[in-house]
């Protein structure tokens, strides 16, 4: 621990799921305060438990991305609980591996919803607190489909390579009051979301990580050799959350093993 983050007040979204849990762990220890903010109560709760046991400072709170009003409501209990907020990681999402037409508009319209709309919102809601700090870093998470969607979920498609757009637009739109945004592009995760059947990332054997056909898949996909862990990318959103990136905004980093060459 080298206390990197210091003084910082993070939100942490989808921060009950891996990737998000991983990277409140990190920022924790790391000296960072942390609000675990996720739909799943109970799995934020958890997260928030682990960091306070280990001598963290966390909470816990329940906020649906979608919802402009939660999104206020997390931020001034950030506020009042931590002080104001200088991390905003936007990690929540959702996806139907189902292509081009099976997928309903229903499902277009959640995955849009939960990580488009859901990191738009989050990005508004928090600028006001950041520019209170003096400064902050906005950090999206985005996919190898913010690179090469291929034929999968029309839906993931669009919201990973919106992600690009979002990112740009925050990063330039708020660069005069010392905003940085980055957006993190992993490869293959091992993780709930391509592993089990979750009401936001629904598998079964055909497309679950389980089946040792679709892992086989994503590993001869990545050259380096390997799946990629949840603290593999918590390690890059901590390197972009530092002032080791005071230069980086507007920009795309991708942890993926090679799996986008
Ligand atoms: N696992 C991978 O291989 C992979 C690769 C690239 C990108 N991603 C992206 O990483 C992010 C995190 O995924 P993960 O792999 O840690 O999966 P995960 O399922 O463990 O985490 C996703 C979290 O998002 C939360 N969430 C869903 N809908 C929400 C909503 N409306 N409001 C608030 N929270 C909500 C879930 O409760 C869950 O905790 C997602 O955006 C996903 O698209 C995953």
């Amino acid at each position: 621990m080298s206390n990197r983050l210091l003084g910082k007040v993070a939100i942490i979204t989808g921060g009950g799921g891996a990737m998000g849990g991983a990277q409140a762990r990190l920022f924790s220890s790391e000296g960072a305060a942390v609000c675990v903010a996720d739909n799943r109560i109970e799995k934020a709760q958890e997260v928030a438990d682990e960091i306070i046991h280990s001598g963290g400072k966390a909470f816990a709170t329940n906020l649906d991305v979608r919802n402009a009003d939660e999104w206020a409501t997390a931020v001034s209990k950030t506020e009042s609980e931590l002080g104001s907020v200088s991390l905003l990681c936007n990690n929540a999402g959702a996806n139907f591996r189902v292509g081009f037409e099976e997928q309903t508009e229903d499902q277009f319209r959640l995955i849009m919803e939960v990580g488009l709309n859901g990191a738009f919102l989050g990005i508004q809601a928090v600028v006001p607190s950041m520019r209170r700090s003096g400064g902050g870093v906005i950090l999206n998470m985005g996919s190898l489909a913010a690179i090469r969607p291929g034929g999968g979920s029309p839906g993931y498609a669009a919201q990973k390579m919106a992600m690009i757009g979002l990112t740009r637009s925050a990063a330039h739109s708020f660069a005069k009051d010392n905003i940085r945004s980055v957006v993190i592009s992993p490869g293959h995760v091992d993780t709930p979301f391509l592993r089990g059947n979750n009401a936001h990332s629904p598998n079964d054997w055909d497309t679950s990580i389980d089946n040792p056909e679709n892992y086989a898949k994503r590993l001869d996909g990545t050259p380096l050799g390997r799946l990629q862990r949840p603290e593999d990318i918590a390690n890059a959103f901590l390197f972009a959350a530092t002032d080791d990136a005071a230069m980086i905004t507007g920009s795309m980093i991708t942890v993926d093993g090679g799996a986008g060459m």
